[in-house]
């Protein structure tokens, strides 16, 4: 009894993430690199930054606009096409289509 609740623990811990990750590995980037680059002034409104449930109301085309040729463009030196866009469907939780090379991204 004991050994098989310890089995079934044990799929839980190591089947889950896998599962949760797999479909969407374009998604769980943008997260990362969002919390590591955005969220310092978009989680806390520092300066005026609008918070994720402002962020959620917009486009993610507009929010990819926003970090190519807006204000926020400085703050996304360096990020490759890829990843601007997974982390335009995580903070608007929308999908983007593909566009040419860049593969569709779907929200979690
Ligand atoms: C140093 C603080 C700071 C950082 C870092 C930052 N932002 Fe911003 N962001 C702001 C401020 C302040 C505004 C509001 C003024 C403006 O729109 O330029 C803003 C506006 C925006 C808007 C427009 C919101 C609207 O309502 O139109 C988007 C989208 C955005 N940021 C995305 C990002 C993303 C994505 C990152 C990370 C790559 C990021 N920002 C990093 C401070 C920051």
């Amino acid at each position: 009894m004991r050994a098989s609740i310890a089995a079934l623990a044990g799929l839980g811990l190591f089947a889950a993430p896998a599962a949760f990750a797999e479909p969407q590995p374009g998604v769980s980037e943008g997260e990362a690199i969002y919390q590591a680059r955005c969220n310092m002034c978009h989680g806390t409104g520092m300066g005026g930054a609008p918070l994720m449930e402002k962020l959620k109301t917009l486009e993610p085309t507009d929010v990819v606009a926003k970090m190519t040729s807006g204000t926020m463009a400085p703050m996304s030196a360096g990020i490759s096409p890829e990843n601007l866009r997974d982390i335009a469907v995580y903070v608007t939780n929308k999908p983007l289509a593909a566009d040419g090379d860049l593969p569709a991204v779907e929200p979690k």
